[in-house]
């Protein structure tokens, strides 16, 4: 018997106890969420991971000393009788009908007086609340979210074991891989000068397992990336990381949906329709103006390029010297009222933020386009646009002309913009109509960087370009190439990636080649990648979801930090243990490493 409990186990947990519970004698343990003295009696809220009971102690008690000592996040244990809160029953909690009323008390522990107050409606800092992290995740919200994390994870390997899915590990200290971000570094003390890189995914391990014959493998792995962070992003943070082999896109997709409808009807009871909408990355750009498009709402983009062709108006004429230069259009309906600064600044600073220049725009009032650019524009062209983009009476047509990327990418945004700031898009799901999902399918294989003037791959270096693209990509025409490659979204969040992967060593080469990366390079890089296609490589494929951005949206949480236990900061720092720290200098003289600090430099 621990003589810390003394034998005193609970009975039940802080969410079990209802109505048909009464005039049982019950234990249970768990923290003082709040306790108020009413004099003549005194409550008690206990809690722990499964709800909070109420505690009651009446003042004729010989308890009634000892429990009015108790303070808020001390650990206790309380014996009593189940009785019923008659007409003070309180609906809303699943306990609320009944209340403990004490006979027996134990104090675990004692507990200082929390930094913030540990419930819903706290206000404190974040800074604060993930210096202490554990008594953040004491709060319900956040200790829900940490469940239904765990209660996905166990989904997702049910459904996978389901489908004969082997659970293997792959090495976290390893080479560089290519993932499109920067790699966290290790150094290794006994080869000095050398480092390994920690794993931005496992895409090369797993595409080795199918060259080993296991044939269908998935991990929960812990990935790295030293990236720019934002809410959607964690400098570590975890994929559900699958691959098969023998299978087309719509193998391991069909897999994927399965797995994605069982956790909505589980998890937030909502069932989903299969199949899910397939759109091609060019369907998607043109439609949305990026590449996870929230489907959930209209107000789609319109090609207006060719009304505007032979234009007076300057504006628009500059961006179609260009040529590249394009110009789209929504009509934003009559219920949404902008103003003009609503356009101008709010909105136009977010135009602005992807890169365009600013936001056109011109109204419906009575009948016809007046004010914003409506003066420069002639009679066909505002009778083309009518016609084209049937716009509300009272409703706003806006416009951005640039490049294609630009113009697209930014209206995109703004359309996004206007449906949250309208409440179209709830961010908590509970119904079908809430959650839009699609299959992005057929991205661009390759991607020109104006900055570094080199190509490089949209997906990564390993993805299978179509069969049917296989003239143009011998013919060097990269930018017609397209790739087998899916991405899963869900309501505008890249939820998964993945692709066909290439199998023939020849192709795997050509591919380097067309990226920069010479026969020496690829070689010195990745000779056991190489070597391992050389050997019988099955054709095979695969998929990664992002574990907590599926959390994230599942519990409608803002950011990842929601969802993470410990997460860390957007400079990535752990508020909590304080790292990134200072390590001795011995440590550094056994790993051959000096700092020089950027001002010394
Ligand atoms: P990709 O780079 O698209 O593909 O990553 C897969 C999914 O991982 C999630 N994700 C992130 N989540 C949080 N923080 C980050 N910094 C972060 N970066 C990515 C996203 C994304 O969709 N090896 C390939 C997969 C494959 O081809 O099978 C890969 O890693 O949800």
């Amino acid at each position: 018997m621990s003589e810390f409990l003394n034998g005193f186990k609970r009975t039940h947990t802080c969410g079990d106890l209802r109505g048909t519970d009464v005039g049982k004698t019950v234990r249970l343990v768990g923290w003082v969420q709040d306790y108020r003295n009413l004099g003549g009696f005194l409550f008690i809220v206990m809690r722990d991971r499964y709800g909070i009971t109420q505690i009651h102690v009446d003042a004729g008690s010989p308890l009634f000393e000892q429990a009015s000592k108790i303070r808020a996040e001390w650990v206790i244990g309380v014996e009593g009788k189940v009785i019923s809160r008659g007409k003070d029953a309180n609906q809303k909690l699943a306990t609320g009908e009944i209340e403990v009323d004490a006979t027996e008390l134990r104090i675990f522990n004692r507990a200082e007086t929390a930094p913030f107050a540990i419930h819903d409606r706290c206000d404190a800092d974040e800074k604060i609340r993930l210096k202490y992290r554990y008594l953040d995740l004491r709060r319900p919200c956040l200790n829900r979210n940490i469940i239904m994390r765990s209660q996905i994870t166990r989904i997702i390997r049910r459904v996978l074991e389901d489908h004969n899915f082997l659970d293997l590990e792959t090495p976290v200290l390893g080479k560089s891989t290519p993932e499109g971000a920067r790699d966290y570094l290790v150094p290794s003390r006994v080869q000095p000068g050398k480092f390994y890189a920690l794993p931005q995914s496992p895409q090369l391990f797993k595409q080795l397992y199918m060259i080993s014959g296991f044939d269908r493998y998935y991990q929960i792995a812990r990935c790295f990336r030293d990236e720019d962070l934002r809410l959607d992003r964690q400098p570590e943070f975890t994929q559900i990381d699958m691959e098969m082999s023998f299978i087309e896109p719509e193998d391991i997709q069909n897999i994927c949906e399965e797995m994605i409808c069982t956790i909505f009807h589980e998890v937030l009871n909502i069932d989903l329709p299969r199949p899910f909408k397939r759109i091609s990355w060019d369907e998607s750009m043109d439609r949305f103006g990026v590449d996870a498009p929230d489907i959930r709402f209209g107000m789609e983009l319109n090609n207006v390029t060719e009304i505007f062709r032979n234009t007076e108006f300057k504006l628009f004429a500059a961006a179609l010297e260009n040529k590249q230069g394009t110009i789209r259009a929504i009509s934003v309906p009559a219920s949404v009222k902008l103003s003009r600064k609503d356009i101008e600044q709010s909105l136009g600073d977010v135009a602005k933020t992807y890169g365009a220049k600013g936001l056109a725009w011109t109204k419906m009032t009575n009948g016809a386009l007046d004010a914003g650019i409506a003066k420069q524009l002639s009679d066909t062209e505002k009778a083309a646009l009518i016609d084209m983009l049937k716009p509300e009476e009272g409703g706003t047509l806006l416009f951005v002309a640039d490049k294609l990327n630009i113009a697209r990418n930014a209206l995109g945004r703004v359309r996004k913009e206007i449906a949250v700031r309208n409440n179209w898009v709830p961010k908590v799901m509970t119904k079908t109509e809430d959650v839009g999902l699609t299959w992005v399918t057929d991205f661009p294989m390759f991607e020109w960087s104006d900055e570094d003037n080199r190509w490089y791959a949209m997906h990564h270096p390993f993805t299978s370009p179509r069969s049917s693209d296989w003239p143009a990509f011998e013919a060097g025409d990269l930018g017609n190439v397209y790739a087998q490659a899916y991405d899963l979204v869900l309501n505008g969040i890249e939820l998964g990636g993945g692709s066909i992967r290439i199998h023939n060593i020849d192709v795997q080469k050509k591919v380097f080649a067309a990226l920069g990366i010479g026969d020496a390079e690829a070689r010195a890089k990745f000779s056991f990648l190489l070597d391992a296609l050389s050997f019988g490589a099955p054709p095979h494929g695969g998929l990664a979801f992002g574990l907590d951005r599926m959390v994230m949206l599942l519990s409608g949480a803002d950011s990842l930090r929601d969802v993470i236990a410990f997460p860390k900061t957007n400079k990535a720092t752990d508020l909590m243990t304080e790292a990134p720290g200072d390590v001795d200098d011995k440590q550094l003289d056994e790993l051959y490493i000096k700092t020089v600090m950027p001002e010394e430099q």
